[in-house]
Protein backbone atom coordinates (compact mmCIF):
# COMPACT_ATOMS: atom_id res chain seq x y z
CA UNK A 1 0.00 0.00 0.00
CA UNK A 2 0.84 3.98 -0.88
CA UNK A 3 2.56 5.27 2.39
CA UNK A 4 0.38 6.77 4.08
CA UNK A 5 -0.74 11.00 3.28
CA UNK A 6 -0.02 13.60 5.90
CA UNK A 7 -0.77 17.28 6.36
CA UNK A 8 2.23 19.61 4.59
CA UNK A 9 2.29 22.52 7.18
CA UNK A 10 1.99 23.23 10.56
CA UNK A 11 -0.50 25.21 9.76
CA UNK A 12 -2.40 23.43 7.86
CA UNK A 13 -3.69 20.85 10.15
CA UNK A 14 -5.23 23.76 12.34
CA UNK A 15 -7.03 25.33 9.24
CA UNK A 16 -8.32 21.83 8.04
CA UNK A 17 -10.08 21.43 11.47
CA UNK A 18 -11.29 25.44 11.93
CA UNK A 19 -12.52 24.89 8.19
CA UNK A 20 -14.32 22.05 9.33
CA UNK A 21 -15.67 23.21 12.54
CA UNK A 22 -17.02 26.68 10.78
CA UNK A 23 -19.72 26.18 8.95
CA UNK A 24 -23.82 25.90 8.67
CA UNK A 25 -23.77 25.24 12.13
CA UNK A 26 -22.43 28.71 12.85
CA UNK A 27 -24.22 30.21 9.94
CA UNK A 28 -27.75 28.19 9.52
CA UNK A 29 -28.46 25.99 12.50
CA UNK A 30 -27.18 27.99 15.30
CA UNK A 31 -29.62 30.72 15.10
CA UNK A 32 -32.72 28.75 14.09
CA UNK A 33 -31.91 26.42 17.33
CA UNK A 34 -31.23 29.97 19.63
CA UNK A 35 -34.90 30.86 18.08
CA UNK A 36 -36.65 28.18 18.90
CA UNK A 37 -35.19 26.67 22.39
CA UNK A 38 -35.44 30.11 24.18
CA UNK A 39 -33.24 32.94 23.21
CA UNK A 40 -30.10 33.51 25.31
CA UNK A 41 -30.66 30.52 27.59
CA UNK A 42 -29.99 28.26 24.92
CA UNK A 43 -26.88 30.59 24.43
CA UNK A 44 -25.66 30.23 27.62
CA UNK A 45 -26.40 26.68 28.44
CA UNK A 46 -24.71 25.95 24.51
CA UNK A 47 -21.21 27.94 25.98
CA UNK A 48 -21.18 26.13 28.90
CA UNK A 49 -21.43 23.13 27.26
CA UNK A 50 -18.90 24.30 24.47
CA UNK A 51 -16.45 24.70 27.47
CA UNK A 52 -17.12 21.55 29.86
CA UNK A 53 -18.19 18.87 27.16
CA UNK A 54 -16.78 20.17 23.88
CA UNK A 55 -13.20 21.10 24.73
CA UNK A 56 -12.53 17.65 26.70
CA UNK A 57 -14.30 15.94 23.77
CA UNK A 58 -12.17 17.13 20.88
CA UNK A 59 -8.96 16.49 22.89
CA UNK A 60 -10.42 12.96 22.80
CA UNK A 61 -10.65 12.72 18.88
CA UNK A 62 -7.22 14.25 18.53
CA UNK A 63 -5.57 11.93 20.67
CA UNK A 64 -7.02 8.80 19.32
CA UNK A 65 -6.55 10.42 15.82
CA UNK A 66 -2.74 11.07 16.27
CA UNK A 67 -2.02 8.06 18.21
CA UNK A 68 -3.17 5.75 15.86
CA UNK A 69 -2.55 7.47 12.37
CA UNK A 70 -5.76 5.53 11.53
CA UNK A 71 -9.49 6.44 10.42
CA UNK A 72 -12.24 6.10 12.94
CA UNK A 73 -12.94 2.43 12.40
CA UNK A 74 -9.56 1.29 12.02
CA UNK A 75 -8.47 3.70 14.83
CA UNK A 76 -10.67 1.51 17.24
CA UNK A 77 -9.39 -1.71 15.88
CA UNK A 78 -5.59 -0.66 16.75
CA UNK A 79 -6.81 0.44 20.31
CA UNK A 80 -8.19 -2.68 21.36
CA UNK A 81 -9.55 -6.33 20.20
CA UNK A 82 -12.88 -5.63 22.30
CA UNK A 83 -16.75 -4.62 21.23
CA UNK A 84 -15.66 -0.80 21.33
CA UNK A 85 -14.58 -1.60 17.78
CA UNK A 86 -18.22 -0.82 16.59
CA UNK A 87 -17.88 2.99 17.88
CA UNK A 88 -16.07 3.66 14.45
CA UNK A 89 -19.23 2.27 12.64
CA UNK A 90 -21.46 5.13 14.77
CA UNK A 91 -18.95 8.06 12.85
CA UNK A 92 -19.13 6.30 9.81
CA UNK A 93 -23.12 6.17 9.79
CA UNK A 94 -23.21 9.48 11.05
CA UNK A 95 -20.76 11.34 8.51
CA UNK A 96 -23.24 9.62 5.72
CA UNK A 97 -26.61 11.06 7.03
CA UNK A 98 -24.90 14.28 8.36
CA UNK A 99 -23.57 14.85 4.85
CA UNK A 100 -26.55 14.00 2.64
CA UNK A 101 -28.51 16.67 4.13
CA UNK A 102 -25.56 19.11 4.77
CA UNK A 103 -25.34 19.13 1.14
CA UNK A 104 -28.38 19.49 0.53
CA UNK A 105 -28.77 23.35 2.85
CA UNK A 106 -25.51 23.79 1.10
CA UNK A 107 -27.25 23.97 -1.98
CA UNK A 108 -29.96 26.24 -0.98
CA UNK A 109 -27.00 28.77 0.22
CA UNK A 110 -25.27 28.68 -3.21
CA UNK A 111 -28.99 29.24 -4.93
CA UNK A 112 -29.16 32.37 -2.73
CA UNK A 113 -25.88 33.69 -3.31
CA UNK A 114 -26.97 33.50 -7.55
CA UNK A 115 -30.13 35.27 -6.12
CA UNK A 116 -28.22 37.65 -4.63
CA UNK A 117 -25.92 37.88 -8.01
CA UNK A 118 -29.16 38.68 -9.88
CA UNK A 119 -30.37 41.13 -7.49
CA UNK A 120 -33.00 39.08 -7.12
CA UNK A 121 -34.15 38.46 -3.06
CA UNK A 122 -37.94 38.54 -3.02
CA UNK A 123 -39.82 40.73 -0.48
CA UNK A 124 -41.57 38.32 0.54
CA UNK A 125 -39.15 35.44 1.91
CA UNK A 126 -41.29 32.75 2.95
CA UNK A 127 -42.58 32.34 -0.84
CA UNK A 128 -39.23 32.77 -2.06
CA UNK A 129 -37.94 30.07 0.11
CA UNK A 130 -40.73 27.49 -0.66
CA UNK A 131 -39.94 27.96 -4.00
CA UNK A 132 -36.68 27.29 -3.31
CA UNK A 133 -36.58 24.11 -1.75
CA UNK A 134 -37.87 20.92 -2.87
CA UNK A 135 -37.97 19.60 -6.29
CA UNK A 136 -35.31 19.16 -9.40
CA UNK A 137 -33.62 22.64 -8.51
CA UNK A 138 -33.19 21.69 -4.99
CA UNK A 139 -32.05 18.29 -6.31
CA UNK A 140 -29.71 20.15 -8.79
CA UNK A 141 -28.46 22.62 -6.40
CA UNK A 142 -27.29 19.58 -3.91
CA UNK A 143 -25.61 17.49 -6.80
CA UNK A 144 -23.49 20.90 -7.56
CA UNK A 145 -22.60 21.29 -4.39
CA UNK A 146 -21.24 17.27 -3.67
CA UNK A 147 -19.13 17.71 -6.90
CA UNK A 148 -17.38 20.27 -5.27
CA UNK A 149 -17.15 18.11 -2.17
CA UNK A 150 -15.91 14.86 -4.32
CA UNK A 151 -13.38 16.93 -6.50
CA UNK A 152 -11.22 18.20 -3.62
CA UNK A 153 -11.34 15.14 -1.64
CA UNK A 154 -10.37 13.44 -4.35
CA UNK A 155 -7.21 15.44 -4.60
CA UNK A 156 -6.61 14.30 -1.35
CA UNK A 157 -4.74 15.65 1.88
CA UNK A 158 -2.04 18.10 0.80
CA UNK A 159 -3.72 19.09 -2.74
CA UNK A 160 -6.90 18.81 -2.07
CA UNK A 161 -8.28 19.53 1.45
CA UNK A 162 -5.03 21.49 2.54
CA UNK A 163 -4.56 23.25 -0.49
CA UNK A 164 -8.19 24.41 -0.35
CA UNK A 165 -8.47 25.10 3.34
CA UNK A 166 -5.24 27.93 3.15
CA UNK A 167 -7.64 29.76 1.14
CA UNK A 168 -10.97 29.19 2.12
CA UNK A 169 -10.46 29.67 6.02
CA UNK A 170 -8.53 33.14 6.08
CA UNK A 171 -10.85 34.04 3.20
CA UNK A 172 -14.18 33.24 5.65
CA UNK A 173 -12.69 34.99 8.38
CA UNK A 174 -11.99 38.23 6.31
CA UNK A 175 -15.32 38.24 4.41
CA UNK A 176 -17.26 37.67 8.03
CA UNK A 177 -15.23 40.18 9.63
CA UNK A 178 -16.06 42.61 6.36
CA UNK A 179 -19.60 42.26 6.37
CA UNK A 180 -19.85 42.92 10.24
CA UNK A 181 -17.89 46.39 9.49
CA UNK A 182 -20.57 46.40 7.07
CA UNK A 183 -23.77 45.19 9.16
CA UNK A 184 -22.13 47.95 12.05
CA UNK A 185 -22.95 51.11 8.79
CA UNK A 186 -26.07 50.37 8.60
CA UNK A 187 -29.34 52.25 10.78
CA UNK A 188 -30.33 50.37 13.08
CA UNK A 189 -27.30 48.31 14.32
CA UNK A 190 -27.55 50.37 17.45
CA UNK A 191 -30.86 48.48 17.95
CA UNK A 192 -29.78 45.52 17.15
CA UNK A 193 -26.71 45.15 19.13
CA UNK A 194 -28.97 45.97 22.17
CA UNK A 195 -31.48 43.10 21.28
CA UNK A 196 -28.35 40.35 20.50
CA UNK A 197 -26.43 41.24 23.29
CA UNK A 198 -29.03 41.42 26.44
CA UNK A 199 -29.93 37.92 27.72
CA UNK A 200 -32.83 37.31 29.48
CA UNK A 201 -31.91 34.06 31.71
CA UNK A 202 -35.02 33.19 33.21
CA UNK A 203 -36.14 30.64 30.85
CA UNK A 204 -33.26 28.53 31.55
CA UNK A 205 -34.94 26.63 34.95
CA UNK A 206 -38.01 26.52 33.18
CA UNK A 207 -37.19 24.39 30.01
CA UNK A 208 -33.85 22.82 30.55
CA UNK A 209 -35.33 19.41 29.59
CA UNK A 210 -35.47 20.80 26.27
CA UNK A 211 -32.70 23.25 26.37
CA UNK A 212 -30.06 21.04 27.43
CA UNK A 213 -30.21 18.24 24.80
CA UNK A 214 -30.73 21.22 21.86
CA UNK A 215 -27.52 22.78 23.00
CA UNK A 216 -26.03 19.68 23.30
CA UNK A 217 -26.84 18.36 19.74
CA UNK A 218 -25.64 22.07 18.74
CA UNK A 219 -22.28 21.70 20.41
CA UNK A 220 -21.04 18.45 18.99
CA UNK A 221 -21.84 19.47 15.37
CA UNK A 222 -20.69 22.83 15.17
CA UNK A 223 -17.59 21.70 16.67
CA UNK A 224 -18.16 18.77 14.11
CA UNK A 225 -17.42 15.92 16.69
CA UNK A 226 -18.76 12.61 17.71
CA UNK A 227 -18.36 11.00 14.23
CA UNK A 228 -14.65 10.84 13.84
CA UNK A 229 -13.78 14.09 11.72
CA UNK A 230 -11.26 15.33 14.37
CA UNK A 231 -9.67 11.89 14.82
CA UNK A 232 -9.35 11.54 11.10
CA UNK A 233 -7.82 14.57 10.79
CA UNK A 234 -5.44 14.08 13.89
CA UNK A 235 -4.37 11.01 12.14
CA UNK A 236 -2.62 12.80 9.40
CA UNK A 237 -0.18 15.07 12.30
CA UNK A 238 2.67 13.61 11.97
CA UNK A 239 4.74 15.37 14.55
CA UNK A 240 4.14 16.12 17.94
CA UNK A 241 2.05 19.09 18.30
CA UNK A 242 0.37 21.06 21.59
CA UNK A 243 -3.19 19.35 21.25
CA UNK A 244 -4.72 21.25 23.89
CA UNK A 245 -3.45 24.55 22.54
CA UNK A 246 -4.67 23.64 18.86
CA UNK A 247 -7.88 22.54 20.27
CA UNK A 248 -8.23 26.02 22.23
CA UNK A 249 -7.52 27.69 19.00
CA UNK A 250 -10.25 25.61 17.14
CA UNK A 251 -12.80 25.79 19.66
CA UNK A 252 -12.37 29.81 19.50
CA UNK A 253 -12.39 30.24 16.22
CA UNK A 254 -15.73 28.75 16.11
CA UNK A 255 -17.22 30.30 18.90
CA UNK A 256 -16.10 33.83 17.92
CA UNK A 257 -17.01 32.95 14.09
CA UNK A 258 -20.88 32.41 15.52
CA UNK A 259 -20.88 35.38 17.26
CA UNK A 260 -19.83 37.56 14.37
CA UNK A 261 -22.41 35.84 12.48
CA UNK A 262 -24.73 37.72 14.65
CA UNK A 263 -23.42 40.98 14.64
CA UNK A 264 -24.06 40.63 10.89
CA UNK A 265 -27.33 39.32 10.73
CA UNK A 266 -28.86 41.21 13.26
CA UNK A 267 -27.95 44.81 11.88
CA UNK A 268 -29.34 43.37 8.38
CA UNK A 269 -32.56 41.91 9.81
CA UNK A 270 -33.42 45.37 11.61
CA UNK A 271 -32.56 47.69 9.33
CA UNK A 272 -34.34 45.95 6.26
CA UNK A 273 -37.01 46.54 8.40
CA UNK A 274 -38.03 43.30 10.01
CA UNK A 275 -38.89 44.01 14.02
CA UNK A 276 -37.98 41.53 16.52
CA UNK A 277 -42.00 40.36 16.86
CA UNK A 278 -40.95 39.37 13.32
CA UNK A 279 -37.31 37.95 13.66
CA UNK A 280 -39.24 35.68 16.69
CA UNK A 281 -41.55 34.48 14.50
CA UNK A 282 -39.69 33.60 11.36
CA UNK A 283 -36.81 32.33 14.23
CA UNK A 284 -37.70 28.74 14.99
CA UNK A 285 -37.40 26.80 11.63
CA UNK A 286 -34.54 25.87 9.12
CA UNK A 287 -35.57 28.17 7.03
CA UNK A 288 -34.73 31.50 8.95
CA UNK A 289 -31.45 32.31 7.36
CA UNK A 290 -32.94 31.98 4.11
CA UNK A 291 -36.19 33.76 4.68
CA UNK A 292 -35.11 36.97 7.26
CA UNK A 293 -32.10 37.41 5.93
CA UNK A 294 -33.24 37.87 2.33
CA UNK A 295 -35.77 39.90 3.23
CA UNK A 296 -34.26 41.74 4.81
CA UNK A 297 -31.37 42.35 1.86
CA UNK A 298 -34.03 43.25 -0.54
CA UNK A 299 -35.10 46.51 1.90
CA UNK A 300 -31.84 47.24 1.84
CA UNK A 301 -29.81 49.58 -1.02
CA UNK A 302 -26.81 47.80 -2.14
CA UNK A 303 -28.64 44.69 -0.35
CA UNK A 304 -28.73 42.25 -3.32
CA UNK A 305 -24.49 42.55 -3.81
CA UNK A 306 -23.92 42.22 0.13
CA UNK A 307 -26.49 39.37 -0.19
CA UNK A 308 -24.19 37.88 -2.31
CA UNK A 309 -21.07 38.39 -0.61
CA UNK A 310 -22.81 36.90 2.60
CA UNK A 311 -24.18 33.37 0.90
CA UNK A 312 -21.01 33.34 -0.97
CA UNK A 313 -19.18 33.42 2.08
CA UNK A 314 -21.35 30.60 3.82
CA UNK A 315 -21.16 28.27 0.61
CA UNK A 316 -17.26 28.25 1.12
CA UNK A 317 -17.81 27.53 4.40
CA UNK A 318 -20.17 24.41 3.90
CA UNK A 319 -17.81 23.35 1.48
CA UNK A 320 -14.82 23.57 4.48
CA UNK A 321 -16.51 21.80 6.40
CA UNK A 322 -18.57 18.94 3.92
CA UNK A 323 -14.90 17.85 2.81
CA UNK A 324 -14.08 16.52 6.20
CA UNK A 325 -17.56 15.12 6.53
CA UNK A 326 -16.80 13.22 2.76
CA UNK A 327 -12.86 12.43 4.56
CA UNK A 328 -14.12 10.57 7.64
CA UNK A 329 -15.89 7.88 5.43
CA UNK A 330 -13.33 8.04 2.32
CA UNK A 331 -9.96 7.32 4.96
CA UNK A 332 -12.01 4.62 5.86
CA UNK A 333 -11.99 2.83 2.85
CA UNK A 334 -8.70 3.93 1.70
CA UNK A 335 -7.41 2.36 4.73
CA UNK A 336 -9.26 -0.11 5.69
CA UNK A 337 -10.09 -1.53 2.16
CA UNK A 338 -7.36 -0.46 0.05
CA UNK A 339 -9.66 1.14 -2.78
CA UNK A 340 -7.72 3.83 -4.24
CA UNK A 341 -8.43 7.88 -3.33
CA UNK A 342 -10.37 8.68 -6.32
CA UNK A 343 -12.88 5.75 -6.67
CA UNK A 344 -13.64 6.06 -3.20
CA UNK A 345 -14.44 9.49 -3.19
CA UNK A 346 -16.71 9.03 -5.89
CA UNK A 347 -18.40 6.03 -5.09
CA UNK A 348 -18.76 7.88 -1.41
CA UNK A 349 -19.60 10.68 -3.18
CA UNK A 350 -22.45 8.92 -5.51
CA UNK A 351 -24.17 7.57 -2.32
CA UNK A 352 -24.20 10.24 0.06
CA UNK A 353 -25.94 12.43 -3.01
CA UNK A 354 -28.64 9.49 -3.48
CA UNK A 355 -29.40 9.46 0.28
CA UNK A 356 -30.16 13.43 0.14
CA UNK A 357 -31.78 12.88 -2.86
CA UNK A 358 -35.06 12.66 -0.38
CA UNK A 359 -34.14 15.82 1.43
CA UNK A 360 -33.78 17.88 -1.48
CA UNK A 361 -36.81 16.75 -3.44
CA UNK A 362 -39.10 17.07 -0.36
CA UNK A 363 -40.23 20.60 -0.16
CA UNK A 364 -41.96 20.65 3.10
CA UNK A 365 -38.70 19.89 5.30
CA UNK A 366 -39.69 16.44 7.03
CA UNK A 367 -36.76 14.62 5.87
CA UNK A 368 -34.11 17.67 6.65
CA UNK A 369 -35.74 17.00 10.29
CA UNK A 370 -35.73 13.64 10.48
CA UNK A 371 -32.08 13.52 9.43
CA UNK A 372 -30.89 16.33 11.56
CA UNK A 373 -32.26 14.97 14.51
CA UNK A 374 -31.19 11.66 14.07
CA UNK A 375 -27.67 12.35 13.55
CA UNK A 376 -27.44 15.19 15.90
CA UNK A 377 -30.04 14.13 18.76
CA UNK A 378 -28.55 10.21 18.89
CA UNK A 379 -25.29 9.39 16.71
CA UNK A 380 -23.69 12.35 17.48
CA UNK A 381 -24.00 12.20 21.21
CA UNK A 382 -23.64 8.52 21.31
CA UNK A 383 -20.09 8.29 19.23
CA UNK A 384 -18.78 11.04 21.96
CA UNK A 385 -20.44 8.97 24.71
CA UNK A 386 -18.61 5.47 23.74
CA UNK A 387 -15.12 6.98 22.76
CA UNK A 388 -15.31 9.43 26.43
CA UNK A 389 -16.15 6.24 28.48
CA UNK A 390 -13.63 4.05 26.45
CA UNK A 391 -10.49 6.62 26.46
CA UNK A 392 -11.56 8.07 30.23
CA UNK A 393 -12.38 4.87 31.81
CA UNK A 394 -11.26 2.21 30.04
CA UNK A 395 -7.76 3.25 27.96
CA UNK A 396 -6.57 5.89 29.98
CA UNK A 397 -2.67 5.22 29.54
CA UNK A 398 -3.27 5.87 25.69
CA UNK A 399 -5.12 9.33 26.01
CA UNK A 400 -2.65 10.17 28.33
CA UNK A 401 0.64 9.62 26.85
CA UNK A 402 -0.35 10.81 23.78
CA UNK A 403 -1.95 14.39 25.38
CA UNK A 404 1.43 14.49 26.74
CA UNK A 405 3.59 14.14 24.15
CA UNK A 406 3.41 17.43 22.83
CA UNK A 407 3.00 19.59 26.11
CA UNK A 408 6.16 20.31 28.69
CA UNK A 409 4.22 20.13 31.75
CA UNK A 410 1.59 18.85 31.40
CA UNK A 411 1.36 18.14 35.27
CA UNK A 412 -2.18 17.76 36.75
CA UNK A 413 -3.89 19.01 33.93
CA UNK A 414 -3.78 15.74 32.15
CA UNK A 415 -5.28 14.16 35.21
CA UNK A 416 -8.13 16.44 35.22
CA UNK A 417 -9.06 16.10 32.10
CA UNK A 418 -9.52 12.46 32.61
CA UNK A 419 -11.53 13.07 35.08
CA UNK A 420 -13.41 15.53 33.22
CA UNK A 421 -14.10 13.08 30.73
CA UNK A 422 -15.05 10.47 33.19
CA UNK A 423 -17.81 12.24 34.91
CA UNK A 424 -19.25 15.52 33.91
CA UNK A 425 -18.87 14.22 30.21
CA UNK A 426 -20.24 10.48 30.56
CA UNK A 427 -22.86 12.08 32.88
CA UNK A 428 -24.43 14.97 31.09
CA UNK A 429 -24.34 12.96 27.94
CA UNK A 430 -26.28 10.40 29.53
CA UNK A 431 -28.52 11.99 30.97
CA UNK A 432 -29.07 13.92 27.32
CA UNK A 433 -29.28 10.89 25.46
CA UNK A 434 -32.54 9.97 27.89
CA UNK A 435 -33.75 12.97 27.87
CA UNK A 436 -33.74 12.57 23.34
CA UNK A 437 -35.07 9.14 24.24
CA UNK A 438 -37.94 10.25 26.79
CA UNK A 439 -38.73 12.62 24.11
CA UNK A 440 -38.74 10.91 21.33
N1 LIG B 1 -19.10 21.72 12.25
C1 LIG B 1 -19.77 21.85 10.99
C2 LIG B 1 -20.57 23.14 10.99
O1 LIG B 1 -20.66 23.81 11.97
C3 LIG B 1 -20.67 20.69 10.69
C4 LIG B 1 -20.06 19.35 10.88
C5 LIG B 1 -20.65 18.44 11.73
C6 LIG B 1 -18.88 19.02 10.24
C7 LIG B 1 -20.09 17.19 11.95
C8 LIG B 1 -18.30 17.78 10.46
C9 LIG B 1 -18.90 16.89 11.31
O2 LIG B 1 -21.15 23.47 9.98
NA1 LIG C 1 -19.42 25.11 13.55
Amino acid sequence: MAQRESWATRTGFILAAVGSAVGLGNVWRFPYQVGEFGGAAFLVVYLALIAVIGFPVILVEFTVGRYTDRNPVGALKQIGTSSWQRIGWVFIVAGFVILSYYSVVAGWVLQYTVYGLQGNYAADGAAQFGATTGGMMSVLTHAIFMAAVIAVVGFGIRRGIEFSVKLMVPAIIILLVGLAVYAGTLPSAGEAYAYYLSPDLSTIAENWTSILPAAAAQAFFTLSLGMGVMITYASYLGEDRNLAKDAVIIVGLDTAIAFTVGLVAFPVLFSGDLAVADIVEIGDGPGFIFIALSQAFSNIPLGSVFGAIFFGTVTIAALSSAISIMEVVVSYLIDERGVDRVPATLLIGTAIFLFGVPVAYDGSLSWLTVYDELANNILLILGALLLSIYIGWVKTDIGLEELGKGIRNLGGWGTAWIWALRVPVVVTLVVILGLNAIGA
